[in-house]
């Protein structure tokens, strides 16, 4: 079994995100050999990154706090990672950049892809997110699911049907970057058993 992990990555409330991740999840929960979870940032209280240790020591030993604990345990049980990500000010939101900021080796070797919205579809928030996976010795997928500004004005007036429908002329793209990111999923899950 192959686990997928979708991180929801904006926290504030009547966010957006809700709906890409649960239509991303509901994309992968059609391909067979998948387990898909949604990990939401807002299930997990981060502290902004204040440990004396850094996350990439070899032989880290555990963290104390239980929220950075159960953080590390499940970007270290996943194989593949899409992130669904607003753009805060050309970039990613301080919130996502600091849940990668506290993982280090539980990231390395695994792909991760993107779903974002903005008035460029989010694009500059997911360049400085593959430039930091990079850093995290990540696989950043190149196709992504980039959703026009649109669902967002229809998101923030209550059209739901709008914005399922916005969601569903991506429908094809959500198709490649999943295709593309299931193949270094497996491939990198085969590369890391047979070298542990
Ligand atoms: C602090 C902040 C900064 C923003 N900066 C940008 C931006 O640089 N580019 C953009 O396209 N949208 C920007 N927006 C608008 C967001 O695209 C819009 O609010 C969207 O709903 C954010 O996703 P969320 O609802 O999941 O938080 C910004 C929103 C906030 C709250």
């Amino acid at each position: 079994m192959t686990t997928v992990s979708i991180i929801v990555g904006s926290t504030r409330e009547g966010r957006f995100s809700e709906a890409p991740a649960r239509w991303i999840k509901n994309h992968l929960d059609q391909r067979p050999g998948l387990a898909t979870r949604v990990l939401d940032l807002r299930d997990y209280d981060l502290p902004f990154f204040d440990s004396a240790m850094l996350p990439g020591i070899p032989g880290r030993p555990p963290y104390e706090n239980e929220a950075v604990r159960r953080w590390t345990q499940q970007i270290g049980s996943s194989d593949a990672f899409v992130v669904a990500t607003p753009e805060y000010n050309h970039g990613a939101p301080a919130v996502l950049k600091n849940a990668l900021d506290w993982v280090y080796p539980e990231w390395q070797r695994k792909p991760i892809g993107f779903v974002s919205w903005g008035s460029v579809g989010g694009a500059r928030a997911v360049q400085q997110l593959r430039e930091t996976s990079i850093e995290l010795q990540m696989a950043p997928i190149r196709n992504a699911v980039h959703i026009p500004v649109g669902a967002i004005f229809a998101h923030f007036q209550g059209k739901t049907d709008e914005v399922d429908a916005a969601l569903k002329a991506q429908d094809d793209q959500a198709g490649k970057l999943i295709d593309d990111l299931l193949w270094w999923a497996h491939a990198l899950k085969a590369a890391r058993k047979a070298t542990a």
